[in-house]
């Protein structure tokens, strides 16, 4: 059973029942309702009229309309998982194993989604792009500080990268609190010690780049040298490494994005494009999941 919130100043629908809803389904003969006073509760609910006014394309080259509405999608995603990894930390602090892992099952179907609106960009090919890039400016998904925040809740942690945002200071802050903070990972190995699965190491510098901790790998090694489908840990291990999965096929997925539209050309936000990416992709989300495999 859930809670109601309070929504601020936004539109909400009027709270209904099931008995309410039998009583509305006969009195319109099992057909939907078609009389409001007002704006429809789908439109105060999802916001429709501020999404759509969110199209705001900047030329009226055709490929354009995609290109911004894909990366809105996505910007939306990357809020989404947000919302999901700092529930599973939640989870993970207070000991719930159960919904933690539900909570990291949601995210990994969501970066599915996200790799699925790739199709959308596909055919966008460098003449097209061209056709608008110019007027894009320096603006390049670079400066997403909700992918960034994303990246730091699955432990990669970097200072530099949130220097984008120190003119605004809601947001650095937000990044700034990210960078210091545990990651869904340091709260998943804290949990394992609690349970004593993990041997208590030094406090991490949360802020550091993440290094890979021998101690750690063993563990992994020791859970996938005999794995038991039915043990928690192994089935925690086997749902992190379904995420760092699927984030790994969004940033190839882009990569490959990147190389389609642009080849190797420079990237709009200042970095030498393809090259700079392929050497960002090369951090590893979860690193001792992988490396503890060579060692089974
Ligand atoms: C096919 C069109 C796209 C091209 C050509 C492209 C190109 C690039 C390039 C060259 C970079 C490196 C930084 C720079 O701009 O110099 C970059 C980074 C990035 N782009 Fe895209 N991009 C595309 C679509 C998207 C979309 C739809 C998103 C979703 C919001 C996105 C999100 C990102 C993110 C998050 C980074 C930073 C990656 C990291 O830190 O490793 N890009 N992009």
């Amino acid at each position: 059973m859930s809670t109601r919130k309070q929504r601020g100043t936004a539109l909400r629908p009027r709270h209904t029942t099931a008995a309410a809803r039998a009583t509305r389904a006969r009195s319109n003969a099992g057909e939907p309702s078609v009389d409001f006073e007002a704006s429809t509760p789908y439109d105060d609910y999802v916001g429709t009229r501020t999404l759509h006014g969110l199209l705001r394309t900047i030329t009226d080259h055709p490929a354009e309309p995609a290109f911004l509405v894909i990366s809105q999608v996505m910007e939306l995603l990357f809020g989404l998982l947000r919302v999901e990894f700092q529930r599973a930390q939640a989870q993970l602090r207070a000991d719930d194993l159960d919904g933690a892992l539900a909570s990291l099952h949601r995210a990994t179907s969501h970066v599915r989604t996200l790799n699925g609106s790739w199709a959308s960009l596909d055919w966008l090919t460098p003449a097209e792009f061209n056709g608008f890039r110019d007027d894009l400016g320096e603006a390049s998904g670079f400066q997403s500080y909700m992918y960034r925040h994303v990246e730091f809740l699955l432990g990669l942690k970097s200072e530099t990268l949130i220097r984008p945002h120190h003119s605004v200071p809601d947001v650095y802050a937000d990044l700034e609190r990210a960078l210091h903070a545990p990651s869904v990972y340091d709260d998943v190995l804290a949990f394992l010690t609690r349970r004593g699965v993990l041997a208590t190491g030094h406090p991490p510098d949360y802020a550091a780049e993440y290094r890979p901790r021998p101690e750690v790998e063993a563990m992994w090694a020791s859970i996938y040298a005999a794995p038991r489908p039915t043990d928690p840990v192994y089935l925690l291990a086997e749902q992190l490494t379904e995420l760092a999965d699927a984030f790994g096929t969004w940033r190839y997925r882009h990569l490959v994005a990147v190389k389609r539209s642009m080849g190797a050309k420079p990237g709009s936000g200042g970095s030498s494009g393809l090259a700079w990416l392929s050497r960002s992709l090369e951090r590893e989300v979860f690193p001792e999941l992988w490396s503890a495999r060579t060692m089974v």
